[in-house]
């Protein structure tokens, strides 16, 4: 029997009402497009052979897909794929039955990865290598250990935070596949693919700035397509056009970047708490009331993508760009974080 606290089945993880927007193959997905191209090779390749496709490990930031293309793994292998997470296995017993329940060459995907517990994480490591799960029983003199085997299966381990996970876990994983925040063409692609699957008529221009206003983020895109959509409804008979988008967008306080209140209250802390930095994450994420883990997956890979800020050795920056953003002359002293930056090691260390 399955174990609904640790096992989401397909509609709990389903968030999109009826129609689903998640694309089921490789050639509906759009973006990242290197990736798609090798794990489409691999999956051949490995069905060819007759074997369980090696562990793949996807990391990057959240909503860009990571789940979606586990799911898609899986179906294009042809197997069943069950779906956990790292919070969600609170104890051996509980990995240990989803294991032993998996069928030749079925998918385990593991989302938050980097939140195993690391006693769980230890019966990975002969699951994953050698297909087996040793047992102890017993305590001292009389503890024995067994070993069971597993079927083949291919491991998916989703995170947001690869430099988290230790070495012994990481060097488990056949294929690593990093995931890049999408190009405003790819956004454009997948809201129109969206809106056609929701049965919404929108311009190209309005799905332009929808995608302009997405972060890099497809799940953002959906997102806020479908809250342009109430707006079209109340106010436009239904149609999304450039001018209701827009409006829709500024009552969400989304702003033309797609920072929303809480991207530009940390540039404010940074810019006129601190005087632009060096500041330390947590000094910043106690300033803005905000959760450390929250600022480093969710809020600054963005901003470091626009170039706002930077991680240096000594903490947080904000460049010249962010000044401009948030309407603040920059200070002088800008150009020597700039020369520090380009002259030491960029490694972050909070
Ligand atoms: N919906 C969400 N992400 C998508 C993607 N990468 N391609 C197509 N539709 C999507």
């Amino acid at each position: 029997m399955e174990d609904k606290r640790f096992i989401a089945n397909k509609e709990l993880i389903e968030d999109d009402g009826d129609v689903s927007l998640r694309p089921k193959t490789f050639d509906e997905y759009i973006g990242q497009e290197k990736i798609k191209a090798n794990l489409k090779v691999y999956v051949a390749a490995s069905k060819a052979r007759g074997e369980a496709l090696d562990h793949v490990l996807l990391y990057g930031p959240p909503g860009l897909g990571k789940t979606t293309l586990s799911h898609i793994i899986a179906s294009e292998l042809g197997v069943e794929i069950k779906v956990t997470s790292g919070p969600g296995i609170e104890r051996a017993a509980n990995l240990a039955s989803l294991l032993t329940n998996l069928q030749d060459r079925d998918v385990l995907f593991l989302d938050e990865i980097h939140r195993l517990n690391h006693s769980i994480e230890e019966i990975l490591y002969p699951a994953m290598e050698d297909f087996a799960l040793d047992i102890s029983t017993g305590k001292g003199a009389g503890a024995t250990s067994l070993r069971l085997n597993l079927n083949k299966f291919t491991l998916v381990g989703a995170t947001t935070r690869a430099g988290m996970l230790t070495g012994p876990l990481r060097d488990r994983f056949g294929v690593i596949c990093r995931l890049e925040p999408y190009t405003r063409d790819d956004l454009v692609r997948i809201i129109k693919r969206s809106a056609r699957l929701l049965k919404i008529e929108i311009d190209g221009d309005a799905a332009a700035e929808l995608a302009s206003r997405s972060r890099g983020t497809p799940r953002i895109a959906n997102r806020l397509l479908k809250r342009v959509r109430d707006f079209a409804q109340v106010f436009n008979a239904g149609k999304i056009d450039l001018p209701i988008t827009v409006r829709a967008l500024n009552d969400m306080e989304i702003d033309p970047l797609g920072l929303d209140y809480n991207d530009i209250k940390l540039l404010n802390a940074l810019i006129n708490k601190f005087g632009g930095g060096p500041t330390g994450l947590d000094t910043l994420a106690a300033a803005i009331n905000e959760d450390a883990g929250t600022i480093e997956d969710v809020i600054e890979p963005y901003l470091i993508q626009l170039g706002f800020i930077a991680r240096t050795p000594r903490g947080r920056i904000a460049l010249r760009d962010a000044y401009a953003h948030v309407g603040i002359k920059p200070p002088q002293k800008l150009t020597e974080q700039l020369s520090f930056l380009t002259t030491e090691n960029t490694g972050d260390n909070g």
